[in-house]
């Protein structure tokens, strides 16, 4: 029941929520395989979750190239024998007006979203289809809904929420499920890195005034995660303090 003893890889986990979310399913008895394209960063949260009696390993991997991204799911596999949980958290932020947005910084962003998910849920829903059960949650946001000077990030985020609707409906019958969490503003690095003006604007919009917790995106995770939610697929669970329906 819950996650134990089941195997979890999160992207994108050596820094910020998927940090988080990595430390909340280890201590929740998951097996940990934490992903980032920094890999001393991934090691050292491996290192932690370990020191805290956990069982974790890191992989240094980018998610937009699937040579590495399926070498991670083998990797996985042989390491702790299954592969239970996939959480996409790997993203990127390269906020500008259309007009002055570089190509490359449409592509860098709906490759590291939306890319990145697709090529990992492609290289672990073979496994999660021969064992009859899997969890997959990809970490959105509320600006899939749009925000002034995201169209990568907005657009990345919006196929994000497709792909989560279109697997859920794939994988339904094989014992999979298929989520999606939406946060809004949250106290980690993405969102500290906008400009103060930005944050206090983005704080006064929502009907709840202070930043979410890394804490609280974890918890949503770990709802969708665990065994016994088995009859929740093609969800958007939105952790933004109500941004959404303001
Ligand atoms: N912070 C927020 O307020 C907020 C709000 C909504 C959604 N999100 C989403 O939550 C996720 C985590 O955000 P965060 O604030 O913790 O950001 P962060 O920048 O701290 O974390 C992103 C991590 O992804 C890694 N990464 C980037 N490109 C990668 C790649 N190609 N392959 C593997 N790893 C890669 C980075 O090295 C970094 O460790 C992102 O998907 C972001 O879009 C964040």
């Amino acid at each position: 029941m819950g996650v134990s003893n089941k195997t979890a890889i999160v992207t994108g986990a050596g820094s910020g929520i998927g940090a988080g979310i990595a430390a909340k399913l280890a201590k929740h008895g998951a097996n940990l395989v934490v992903c980032d394209l920094n890999g001393d960063s991934a090691k050292s949260v491996a290192e932690k979750i370990n020191t805290a009696g956990g069982r974790a390993i890191a992989v240094s991997a980018d998610v937009t190239n699937w040579e590495e991204v399926s070498a991670m799911a083998e990797e996985t596999v042989h390491v702790f024998g299954s592969v239970d949980i996939l959480v996409n958290n790997a993203g990127a932020l390269k906020d500008n007006s259309i007009l002055r947005m570089p190509l490359e910084d449409w592509e860098l962003v709906i490759n590291t979203c939306l890319k990145g998910a697709w090529l990992c849920c492609k290289a672990v829903l073979g496994h999660m289809r021969a064992q009859g059960f899997g969890r997959v949650v990809n970490i959105a946001s509320r600006a899939w809904l749009g925000n002034p000077g995201q169209s990568n990030y907005s657009s990345a985020k919006a196929g994000v929420v497709g792909l989560t609707s279109s697997l859920a409906l794939e994988f339904a019958s094989h014992g999979v499920t298929v989520n999606s969490v939406a946060p809004g503003f949250i106290e980690a690095p993405m969102a500290r890195r906008l400009p103060p003006e930005t944050q206090e604007k983005v704080i006064n919009a929502q009907p709840i005034k202070r930043p979410g917790r890394i804490e609280d995106v974890a918890n949503a995770v770990l709802f969708f995660c665990d065994e016994e939610t088995s009859y929740v697929t093609g969800q958007i669970l939105y952790v933004d303090g109500g941004r959404h329906v303001a």
